[in-house]
């Protein structure tokens, strides 16, 4: 079996769902269920043996190393985070605590099971971290985008505390010769994102009737790949990837924010028209930009195309109308999410 850490979270209980529709091997998830994690996400696999789920802390060494015992995984797959560059900025201690001492006491446990395992299962055994292109700092319009030897210049909290992430894994490589690969993906948008990031709040908010709140000039430039596309290029990387090596993830699709938004509320108001006809767009509101703005990312995925032939199969076009599409067919969830009712059910449908 693999082992999921952070696997109720957005992008990991995406990862989880398509990987167990795609393969038959178990997966273990092991996430703490902070406000980020919801089990609702993964409410199709309640029943299903394939799914084994622990509630805890990568940063429980104690925990991790009974885990790897007992289950014997392949492969770690490390998703767990605090993630959002807002929430680090009023506070960074939690971040510091699961980014960086949570990753390093993983490592530390994940080397001595890797240590122990007989010669064939140890040389077929993988680490793969999972980052964030934050971790490269801010572009200006005109600078090439990142590539894997990019320098680390990273200008918040939360991606501080990521680049520490990336450094300490490739210090496990270095120093002990655990077999690690790094993944730098670029902003995922698509189902199951919590209503804190930019699209999935502008998709709530507007239907909600409330503002939209856009930053500063809302000129801000991110690369949006979708997020089924993310999960493919971390099962490739972990099929096919080069120990030790980096592979920058992203979607060729580099747009400001304001048009995000813009193309939110376009495609709302072509699904769920407004009763009194006006668009979604007059609750556009801008208002104060976040400290320290990072201006513009950029991914160059020529790595990942080239050696292990990954490409995103969606465009921008097609995941933003899946995404808002999804988001008007599941308003439980995001009831839920909202009123913090999620959390019942973890106790209603896993007796946790
Ligand atoms: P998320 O905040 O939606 O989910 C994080 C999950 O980790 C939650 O389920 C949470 O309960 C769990 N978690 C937090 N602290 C934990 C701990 N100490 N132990 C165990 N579990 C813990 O985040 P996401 O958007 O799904 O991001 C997943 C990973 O991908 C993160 O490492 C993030 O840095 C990275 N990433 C995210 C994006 C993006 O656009 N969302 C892009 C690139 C990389
Ligand atoms: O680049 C990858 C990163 O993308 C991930 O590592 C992070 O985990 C993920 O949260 C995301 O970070 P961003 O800061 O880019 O995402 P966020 O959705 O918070 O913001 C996207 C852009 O939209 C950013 O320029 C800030 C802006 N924004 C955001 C919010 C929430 C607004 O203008 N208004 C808002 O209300």
């Amino acid at each position: 079996m693999i082992l999921v850490t952070g696997g109720a979270g957005f992008i990991g209980a995406n990862f989880v769902l398509d990987w167990l529709a795609q393969s038959q091997e178990p997966v273990l998830n092991l996430d703490k269920l902070t406000y980020a994690g919801n089990l609702e996400n993964l409410a199709a696999l309640a029943n299903d043996p394939r799914h084994v789920f622990v509630q805890g802390d990568i940063g429980d060494a104690e925990l991790v190393a009974g885990l790897l015992a007992q289950y014997q995984p392949r492969a770690v797959l490390n998703f767990a985070a605090e993630s959002h560059v807002d929430r680090s900025i009023q506070g960074p201690e939690d971040f510091i605590q699961t980014n960086v001492v949570g990753t390093m006491r993983l490592l530390q446990a994940v080397r001595h099971y890797w240590q122990s395992l007989a010669q064939e299962p140890q040389a077929a055994f993988r680490f793969l971290h999972v980052s964030t292109d934050e971790v490269y700092g801010s572009l200006s319009k005109t600078d090439p985008a990142f590539v894997e030897t990019n320098k680390l210049e990273p200008n918040s909290p939360y991606s501080a505390s990521k680049a520490a992430s990336d450094h300490l894994v490739r210090a496990w490589h270095h120093t002990y010769g655990l077999p690690v690969l790094t993944t730098n993906c670029s902003n995922n948008y698509g189902p199951f994102h919590f209503p804190e990031k930019l699209i999935p709040l502008m998709i709530v908010n507007a239907l909600a009737g409330k503002p939209l709140p856009v930053y500063g000039d809302g000129l801000q430039v991110r690369d949006w790949l979708y997020v089924k596309d993310h999960c493919s290029a971390i099962r490739r990387v972990l099929e096919a990837g080069r120990v030790g090596e980096i592979y920058n993830v992203g979607g060729w699709n580099e747009k400001p924010n304001i048009e995000i938004v813009h193309t939110v509320c376009a495609l709302l108001d072509e699904l769920r028209p407004k009763p009194d006809g006006s668009s979604y767009q007059t609750q556009i509101s801008y208002v104060q930009d976040r400290p320290g703005h990072d201006r513009r990312y950029a991914i160059d995925a020529s790595k990942i195309e080239r050696e292990l032939g990954w490409k995103p199969s969606e465009t921008f076009d097609t995941g933003i109308r899946k995404t808002v599409q999804w988001y008007l067919a599941h308003p439980d969830w995001v009831a839920h999410v909202q009123s913090g009712a999620y959390r019942e059910w973890v106790q209603k449908n896993y007796q946790l």
